[in-house]
């Protein structure tokens, strides 16, 4: 992008995007290996020999993928056959038409770490759609699924709060409302400390009820326009007419605790009626460990249904009632899972671009998200959020983040430097979080 500042890259030694290179992808690759060698009976058992080959496949394909990332290898194209491959080797083609300017090719240190990492992610993939018949196997399933059952406790205490949040939600006032709505919001943002990918794929599980920390987690919110939030929805909602629509798109990030965070949120949405209909977004392959699939999607509300626990229970059986009725509409899309930064979706994608254009406002939830959204440069800190979006805006939008990585924007001056010298690393330990908001042009 002309006049932005450069990308992130594992160049800078030191940098987070270096030690995440270096060590949390390897490690990630480490344990998805083992995870298909744990899986060797399962494999037996369902394909016979031609899964133990499967296995043995992927296992050396990833095996070399590893080890071309150790050695800094050029990133060499796709050649498996999927709907995203060409628009993947095309835009290999322009990371090498930049490194050409630097008389290099795209690596693994060399090239933009939002690039490599995405690229990590698609590589091992591939290495799955390579090796039938367990080419639809989810090397980060398990993961996903134990964030899940770890959190249960803090689960029911949420979903137990949502249930009788919903049941007195008609006598509550306009300031009681607007504080029920502030707490989930804020709840959905801290459940985007629990991605594993953050953790190199170690389990990452919320233990307490998140609910009781909302009040002492306000002070690390660095940017906190939840009241544009509120003023821009309860506005909607007084000015909708009986048949008018008020729509919220949630662009998801992690499965297991985290999804129910914003799934908690989504219902509330409707209950209050600050929102008529919610839209998800989710990933179309694994992604970064712990990202939400059609599948992860589906497995936790038939989970929460299947609960013993009669809220969580209660919750799993509204939210399938909502995607029966439509007022919950998922969607999946390639755009999410490839490498470009949000400000090209309208040309990469214009169908998606066109899509969240229908909505009133649009969450995109997790640290990821927020470096497409800033193209994940070294912006000055103070730089204003619009800036940084380079003409990204489908509609209003807002960021619930956690950091973890070493980019951010839209914050006051002396705000960075004071943060830095209390806490080094105060970019990318997900202690702190943003919800900031972009609102209309
Ligand atoms: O490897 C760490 C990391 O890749 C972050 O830098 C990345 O953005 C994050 O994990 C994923 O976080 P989230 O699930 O919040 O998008
Ligand atoms: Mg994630």
């Amino acid at each position: 992008m002309a006049g932005a500042p450069a990308s992130l890259s594992g160049r800078d030694v030191g940098s987070f995007a270096y030690l995440t290179i270096k060590d949390r992808i390897p490690q990630i690759l480490t344990k998805a290996i083992d995870t298909l060698h744990r899986h060797k009976n399962e494999f037996f058992e369902k394909h016979g020999e031609k899964g133990t080959e499967a296995e043995k496949k992927a296992i050396s394909l990833l095996s070399k993928l590893r080890n071309e990332l150790q050695t800094d290898k050029p990133i060499i194209p796709f050649v498996e056959k999927f709907v995203d491959t060409d628009i993947w080797n095309q835009y290999l083609e322009y990371q090498q038409s930049l490194a050409d300017e630097n008389d290099g090719k795209p690596r693994w240190f060399f090239s933009p770490w939002l690039f490599v990492e995405c690229y990590m992610y698609r590589r091992i993939h591939e290495a799955i759609i390579q090796s039938p018949p367990i080419d639809d196997f989810d090397v980060f399933q398990e993961s996903k699924e134990q964030n899940f059952f770890e959190s249960e406790e803090s689960i029911i205490a949420l979903c137990t709060h949502l249930q009788e949040l919903v049941t007195t939600v008609e006598d509550l006032d306009e300031n009681q409302l607007k504080d029920a709505f502030f707490k989930l919001l804020q709840v959905s943002l801290w459940g985007n400390k629990c991605d594993l990918s953050l953790s190199g794929g170690e389990t990452s599980s919320q233990r307490t009820n998140i609910i009781n920390s909302v009040e002492e987690l306000k002070p690390f919110i660095l940017v906190n326009d939840m009241d544009h939030l509120w003023s821009l929805l309860n506005n909607c909602r007084k000015a909708r007419e009986n048949t008018s629509v008020t729509r919220v798109d949630i662009v998801l990030d992690n499965s297991g605790f985290e999804l129910v965070t914003d799934l908690v949120l989504a219902d509330f949405l409707l209950s209050s009626q600050l929102a008529t209909e919610i839209h998800f977004y989710g990933k179309t392959i694994p992604w970064f460990v712990s990202d939400t699939t059609l599948h992860d999607f589906n497995w936790l509300i038939e989970q929460m249904k299947d609960s013993h626990h009669k809220w969580m229970a209660k919750c799993g059986a509204d939210w399938e009632t909502h995607i029966k009725m439509g007022r919950w509409v998922y969607h999946d899309h390639i755009f999410w899972t490839l490498p470009h930064e949000f400000c090209v979706m309208s040309q990469v994608a214009p169908d998606l671009y066109a899509e969240l254009q229908k909505a009133h406002l649009i969450l995109f939830k997790g640290d990821l998200n927020y470096r497409k959204l800033t193209g994940d440069r070294k912006w000055e800190f103070t730089v204003p959020f619009r800036q940084a979006l380079a003409g990204f805006h489908p509609a209003p939008l807002c960021s619930v983040r956690t950091l973890k990585a070493e980019v951010q924007v839209g914050l006051r001056p002396g705000q960075a430097e004071q943060l830095a010298a209390a806490e080094p690393d105060w970019l990318t330990t997900g202690k702190f979080g943003v919800l900031q908001f972009d609102g209309p042009l």
